[in-house]
């Protein structure tokens, strides 16, 4: 079932349907959340959210419980089970790098 992101600071959206994590659907509709490992260890991925909930296609992503409880996830292994709001104030757009890239000498 595909459910739909919001990124709260930027009001972006984007859709999202298992099997794919919440980063790679991210990546599809061409935004771009911080990510290294993609594997649910390094955190750089982490982001708070806000409304929703994921499962993970890994047993231990890297959160601590209290992290969890609090509503941090770890994108690059989340596999959204309802609507989400999730804040990533890194994140930005393919369209608007490319549009930057351009307009330097
Ligand atoms: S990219 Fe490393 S934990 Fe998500």
């Amino acid at each position: 079932m595909a459910y739909t992101v919001t990124l709260a600071g930027q009001g972006w959206t984007f859709v999202t349907d298992a099997p794919a994590t919440v980063l790679e659907s991210a990546e599809r509709a061409g935004i771009r959340l911080p990510s290294s490992c993609r594997n649910g260890t390094c955190r750089t991925c982490i982001c708070l959210s806000t409304s929703g909930a994921v499962r993970y296609k890994t047993d231990w992503p890297g959160l601590s419980l209290d992290e969890k409880r609090e509503g941090y996830i770890l994108p690059c292994v989340a596999i959204a089970e309802s609507d989400l709001t999730i804040e990533a104030p890194a994140a930005n757009s393919g369209v608007r790098s490319s549009i930057a890239s351009r307009a330097q000498p």
